[in-house]
């Protein structure tokens, strides 16, 4: 399930090019699907995901992957403005504080680059919506917050939706595209203090 999630970004952003970040890469189950062309870079949280990671970018000789370092999604060790796409695919629901998550993406990211993500949110409406509040409780057991809202990543002002989509099986995961202002980060300032 989580998989259709994982191809449906990368195939995103295969047709994009250039530089990617890829926020709580884990054991790397995504790093072969990334064309040779572009320059990923994966972060985690945990050295023992990374360390897996690595193996398979050893073996399966990915050189698309340029880097593997542990660190927090929290505090981001880029400088702002650096990546042309930002990737998170099932992340967002276990971090802790997601919007600060949110934030350092898009300081890291270049004006106009893009977020795509990947996530459970919460339904709304119908049977399945009711289902998911009730399992909200057992986080650890279903390995996400059922309960983890949208609008929680939808908050930093400085990104924007482009593309929105639900996938199968039975809408469970959300395919999300947000695009940096053009105006948002250190040259946006400074246009707006001279406008
Ligand atoms: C459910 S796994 C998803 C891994 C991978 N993206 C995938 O699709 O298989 C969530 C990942 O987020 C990482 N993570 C959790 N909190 C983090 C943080 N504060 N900073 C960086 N990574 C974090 C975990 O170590 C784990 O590898």
């Amino acid at each position: 399930m989580t998989n259709i999630g994982r191809r449906r970004a990368v195939e995103y952003i295969n047709g994009l090019g250039g530089s990617v970040l890829e926020v709580g890469v884990g054991t790397g189950l995504s790093l072969q699907y990334y064309n040779p062309d572009l320059q990923v870079t994966g972060i985690d949280f945990s050295a023992e995901m990374l360390a897996k990671a690595q193996r398979k970018v050893d073996f399966h000789q990915l050189d698309q992957v340029v880097a593997l370092r542990q660190m927090d999604a929290r505090t981001l060790d880029f400088p702002d403005n650096c990546f042309d796409t930002v990737a998170t695919m099932h992340v967002l629901s276990v971090v802790p504080e997601p919007e600060r998550v949110m934030s350092e993406i898009s300081r890291v990211l270049k004006p106009g680059g893009k977020v795509v993500i990947t996530n459970h949110f919460m339904r709304t409406k119908g049977i399945l919506a009711l289902f998911e509040r009730i399992s909200a409780p057992f986080a650890n057991i279903i390995g996400w917050h059922s309960d983890f809202v949208i609008e929680t990543v939808l908050q930093e002002p400085t990104l924007t939706v482009e593309e929105q989509k639900t996938l199968p099986p039975l809408g469970m995961m959300t395919f999300l595209v947000l695009s940096k202002n053009l105006t948002s980060g250190r040259l946006g300032i400074a246009a707006a203090v001279v406008r």
